[in-house]
This record gives structure tokens, sequence and C-alpha cells, in this order.
């Protein structure tokens, strides 16, 4: 009797993988064989001098393996744990003002724009497809407080093929332009509608994370349903925290009654295993204590901080109260992806190194390890010729999107 009959794998790649382990920070394994099965999972990263084993095991011929050259490597395909979508119109501009002025001045207003779906659509498909092309293979997105729009942002990321979580953005209060802000029982009502119509749409890869937008936009009635709802449907939860100082002050006076800013959310059933809270650079050694307590986690958002003068993450201080920190295993997904393990699913970035219009130089005086690193700190999308999310490439963008 012959092996069962296994279906065809997906993809065989042979060459250089680049991952982190539990072991080790950075591993390089050159000469190896990695195998994807067709519903995306890895089966085997093993030496090239185990070909033949593997061959007859999985079924798979020498022309059905996919060589890289000396100057490519896979490595895993990137995390974003906190992504405002509506706020890619406006990226890289407007960024001369503090926290709360500039949600008033610019943000507000933009993200007002998105009830319109045509405006929505234009946008969502622009921040999805260049967050694709520069890597980022999972992303957590805020959208806005519009239910529609924001299921046509689940709707386009299933299409091109990102992982994603996304929150329809949830706010009570907003005195400086109450046009932008929602009746508490309609915040809750349209958040049940939006997980439910996400859920019934059975994304593989899209779900839906309740997103109280911060404590200034919400009241405590809005925060404790929305704590109800995640705790009813076991869901993610996603917020801000402690970015800015002024911030901080408007919360202490919103919420007297709660000791400090991380109790006004775990009180609330929001500080769980499954939330990520941005920004948090002003948290005490009190607040760090509770949110390792939850398993709670947070991200990071150094670039953020600096344009908009927030505040400095002191990195150090929130790993020894050993709180999770984005990137990568904020979201709670490394059991699935995050590296090359075999059973993890295959999202991972093709690099070359040496395409023809790379931002940077390499010489013969250089290992791989400095190769490595020149992509890291000076490569772009120009070298990122391939991306994959589950075993499906997703960049090029296929002619059907
Ligand atoms: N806090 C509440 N909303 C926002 C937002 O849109 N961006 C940032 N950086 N902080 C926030
Ligand atoms: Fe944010």
């Amino acid at each position: 009797m012959g092996s069962p009959q296994r279906p065809p794998l997906a993809h065989v790649f042979r060459g250089t993988f680049v991952h982190s382990s539990r072991s080790a920070p950075m591993e390089i394994l050159h000469e190896h064989l990695l195998g994807v099965d067709d519903s995306g999972t890895i089966v085997f990263l093993e030496q090239s001098d185990q070909q033949e084993q593997l061959a007859k095991k999985w079924g798979f011929k020498t022309s059905d393996i996919r060589e890289l050259s000396n100057y490519e490597f896979f490595m895993p395909g990137m995390v974003d744990t906190h992504i405002h979508a509506p706020q890619y119109s406006f990226t890289g501009t407007r960024v001369d003002l503090p926290l709360l002025q500039w949600l008033t001045t610019y943000t507000f207003p933009t993200e007002a724009k998105y009830k319109d779906s045509d405006f929505a659509e234009e946008v969502y498909t622009r921040v999805v497809r260049r967050t694709l092309k520069n890597g980022t293979t999972t992303a957590c997105y805020f959208a806005t407080i519009y239910t529609d729009t924001s299921l046509l942002l689940a709707e386009i990321l299933d299409k091109f093929g990102q992982r994603a979580f996304v929150g329809k953005v949830c706010m009570d209060v907003n005195d400086s332009m109450p046009q932008y802000k929602e009746i508490t029982a309609d915040s809750v009502r349209e958040t049940e509608r939006f997980v439910k119509e996400l859920l019934e749409k059975k994304y593989p890869r899209v779900q839906p994370i309740i997103t109280p937008r911060f404590g200034p936009s919400c009241t405590e009635d809005l925060l404790h349903a929305l704590g109800n709802l995640a705790q009813a449907h076991d869901l993610h939860v996603q917020s801000h925290i402690s970015e800015n100082e002024e911030e901080i002050k408007v919360v202490e006076n919103m919420f007297p009654a709660y000791q400090n800013y991380t109790e006004l959310y775990d009180k609330n059933k929001l500080l769980t295993s499954k939330t990520v809270m941005a920004h948090a650079c002003h948290l005490s050694e009190e607040e760090l204590k509770l949110f390792s307590l939850r398993g709670a986690a947070i991200s990071h958002c150094p670039s953020s901080n600096f344009s908009l003068c927030s505040g400095i993450l002191n990195v150090q201080m929130v790993l020894k109260h050993d709180v999770k920190l984005g990137l990568g295993t904020a979201l709670g997904l490394d059991d699935v992806i995050g590296n090359f393990e075999v059973g993890k699913e295959f999202d991972a970035l093709l690099i070359n190194t040496k395409a023809s219009d790379s931002p940077f130089d390499l010489f013969s005086a250089d290992n791989f390890e400095d190769t490595v690193q020149k992509f890291l700190y000076l490569g772009d999308d120009r070298n990122i010729s391939e991306v994959y999310v589950a075993g499906k490439q997703v960049v090029p963008f296929s002619s059907s999107v």
C-alpha cells in the first residue's frame, strides 16, 4: 500500500530564512527548505540536505521548488498593532499641534468625511494597498464612528488579503465637534451591528475589535456597555491610554471616582488579555502592574509620540513589569504567526537586497547579517518583491483586486 494521498503543497521554497524564535532574537537559516500546504500552514522547515526524504513524504518534485538567489531571503510579515485607516489621507502632514488640539483641528473633521462611502473606499483601498506593499501582513485598524464604511474597510481588507482587526470607533463625547460623535445607545447598538455583520461575512482573517476611542471621548455608560459586549462575545479591545499629560488631566476631571486611567478601563472590563492600548507613555508603576496582571498589551507608537510631542515611553520599565509590548506578539496571535515555525501560517516577505532600484548598496565586506541589517535600517518596499499572507501571494497585487 502506498502512503495516503496528500493534497499537493502550495509552495516549496529553498534558500535563506530569517526570523526570531524564543531561543534567538535573530536566526539566519541558510540552505533551508520550507513547505507550505494548501491551507497556508508551514509544514516543514529543514536543512536542504533533507530534500529527498521531504520530497518523498510530501510528494513534491525538484521542479516544484522555488529557488531563492543568494541576495534574497524570506522574513516574517510585519505586524502593525495600531493604525488609523481614515487618517491615512493626511499622513505625513499636520503634525504641528499637541494631541487634543490635533484631534479637534485635523482629525475629527477628517474622520467625519468617512460617512461618504466613495471617499472611504478610495482612502481605505489606498491604505490597505500601501501597507501591504510595505510588508504589513497584519494590522490592527481603527476606522471611524460610521458602521457601514467600517464594514467596507473590512471588505477591502478581505479582498486584498491582509490579516486584520477592524474597530468601529465609539465616542459619545465631543464638545469640539458635536457632529462627530454618537448618542450612547446608538454607539452600543451600532457596535453590536458591526460585530454581528462582520462575523456573518466569515472573512477568514478579518476580525472585529471593540474600540472605545479613549477616556475623553467616552461616558462611563458607554465604556461599561462596551466592556460587557467585549466580555459577552470574547472580543479583542483596543483604545488609547496616557498618551499626553493634558489628556490624563481631562480623564482625572471626567472620572474622579477612579484611581487612575488604567482603572477606568479595568473596572469597565476593557483591560483584558485581549486588549491593546496605544501609547501608554505616562503610566505609573502601579498601572503597569495592573496591565501585567490582566495580560493587557501596549502598542508603542514612537513616531506619533515624537511628532505630537506626547511623551516618551520608558520601554525598559514596561518590560521590567513583564507587560506585553507591540510589535508582533501584542495582538495575541503568536501561536498563528510571527515566525517560520512548523504549524504557523506562512505570513512572509520575500526580500531582494539587490533589487535594481534598491535604496542601499552592498559591498564585498558585507556578511549576510550586515545585509539583513541594511535592509532593516535602510530598505523599503523596493526590496520587498513578494508578500504572502497565510500562504497566499498578496503582493504583487493580483489583477482581480
Ligand atoms: N487618542 C484618541 N484618538 C486618537 C487618535 O486618533 N490619534 C492619537 N494619536 N491619539 C488619540
Ligand atoms: Fe491612535
